[in-house]
């Protein structure tokens, strides 16, 4: 069989796929953030380190990721940032909303995550990063309340106010392009209703003050307005609403969510599909959290909690499929706590005990520790995701589609199309993602057949 090989570089500003038009990632990308708390500030402090050459973009699969093209003996793997074009790193700009009146420096030393030593080397453009008047309602995380908070006659009005940063920032940045990311804190648990169910319905419950419209909706809606594609990084329902759905359709802005997978649920969503594989049953699997960052501290009214239980219960149901396999999984007990425990700041501990079992039903056990660190784990992540929502925004083929599923890599509890179950495998979610860059490019998508090699 003859080898081909090929230079790996590809010209990713210029080439034009088979599949549709990707526009050149010219000029500034404007990063909007609500909530400038630890995940916020560990990722804009560390993309200003990578920038000046002080750390490396580690756990970032935009900016160290390969992508393998055509047949395994073609050698082709070009890094995922020259196949497809990114933004760089040094086009990047920055501003959040928060409660507290933080600069990002300051609300980085507060975090605890980065070590002064290499706060203080950024520290000029840190503090240059201050925070807008945050839309917040304290009904919607009741364990905060601070003092930077926008007053307005109504939702709609505050909605307004929004729309106006937003406008303001893409001046004062001089950003082409822009991307909204929440890194708030955690709302309250809330399943979508009437005031949900339409644009129109949804601009009616804005202007009537409606208590089901929650802030983390009103910076979605007025990012949307703005033909913003917005992320959402907490378990909030916030844009995974039917109105939101419709304008982010409309307004060809690009969304995806919810809840960065970052610690204890990514190792769930690795080793759950290696039982499944090996057909190795299960009845137990405890999930202990604690952790002492003011996350942690949200996360202690129920309310609160709940949204997240939700977030993270999901992910074993869909990869193990009971009812495909009732003898091994239909009697699962699934248990997931979170303990706030302020001595350990943002450096979490989570145990997981896994009881298993194999043939003949003999049962063993498996115990995880992982001492894991919240917010390094996440802002990768948050680097990735704005990137990549830019890509999608500039894709003739992505940017009418709403919610990009091929984004659930990232996310504990990922967005789909109505009717559809969410993807938590995370080796079929980067499948998925590899595939829909090597779509949009024109390249052949790998399906590990791989007969040909033995024609
Ligand atoms: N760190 C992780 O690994 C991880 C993983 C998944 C999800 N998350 C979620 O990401 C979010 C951020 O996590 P964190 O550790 O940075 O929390 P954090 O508490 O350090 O930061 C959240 C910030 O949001 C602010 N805030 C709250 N409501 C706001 C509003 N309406 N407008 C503007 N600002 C608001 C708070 O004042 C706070 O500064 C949380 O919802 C968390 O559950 C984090």
């Amino acid at each position: 069989m003859a080898t081909r090989t090929r230079n790996t570089k590809v010209d990713a500003g210029q080439r034009t796929s088979q599949r549709g038009d990707i526009a050149p990632a010219k000029g500034k990308l404007g990063i909007m953030i609500p909530g400038m708390g630890a995940v916020a500030t560990t990722f804009v402090a560390g993309v200003e380190a990578i920038r000046r050459g002080l750390a490396q973009p580690v756990g970032s699969l935009s900016q160290s990721g390969t992508i393998r093209l055509g047949r395994r003996t073609d050698a082709r793997s070009p890094k995922i940032n020259e196949f497809v074009p990114l933004s760089r790193l040094n086009d990047l700009a920055f501003t959040g909303w928060d409660i507290f009146e933080d600069d990002m420096y300051a609300a980085a030393l507060n975090a605890g995550v980065l070590e002064k030593t290499l706060l203080d080397q950024i520290k000029p453009f840190l503090q240059s990063i201050k925070p807008r008047k945050a839309v917040f309602d304290h009904n919607y995380v009741r364990k905060l309340d601070g003092p930077n908070v926008k007053k307005g006659k109504n939702k709609r009005d505050l909605a307004e106010q929004v729309r106006a940063d937003i406008r303001d920032f893409r001046k004062q940045s001089k950003a082409d392009r822009l991307v909204m990311i929440w890194c708030g804190s955690t709302e309250i648990f809330a399943t979508p209703g009437r005031a949900h169910s339409s644009p129109k319905a949804f601009e009616k419950a804005l202007l009537a003050n409606d208590e089901d419209i929650a802030p983390s909706m009103i910076y979605a809606y007025a990012a949307l307005c703005e033909g913003v594609p917005f992320a959402n990084g907490a378990p909030n329902l916030t844009v995974d609403i039917p109105a939101l759905h419709e304008l982010s359709r409309q307004n060809e802005a690009p969304i995806c969510g919810k809840d960065f997978k970052t610690g204890q649920t990514l190792l769930k969503t690795i080793l759950a599909p290696g039982f499944k594989a090996r057909m190795l049953g299960l009845n137990g699997w405890f999930s202990t959290n604690i952790l002492g960052n003011r996350d942690g501290e949200v996360l202690e009214d129920p309310a609160s909690f709940k949204t997240k239980e939700e977030s993270k219960l999901g992910v074993l149901e869909q990869i193990l499929q009971p009812k495909l396999h009732p003898e091994l999984y239909g009697d699962l007990y699934h248990k997931v706590r979170i303990n706030y425990y302020p001595p350990r700041g943002d450096n979490k501990e989570g145990w997981d005990n896994i009881d298993i079992f194999g043939w003949l039903g003999y049962p063993m056990q498996i115990k995880v520790d992982f001492l894991c660190r919240d917010s390094i784990l996440a802002a990768p992540l948050v680097l990735d995701l704005v990137l990549f929502l830019d890509l999608a925004h500039r894709s003739s083929q992505l940017r009418g589609l709403g919610i990009q599923e091929w984004l659930s890599f990232y996310f504990k509890s990922p967005m789909t199309a109505p009717g559809l179950y969410p993807e938590h495998d995370l080796f079929i979610q980067l499948m998925k993602l590899k595939n829909t860059l090597r779509h949009l490019r024109g390249e052949e998508l790998i399906t590990h057949l791989g007969l040909e090699y033995y024609d």
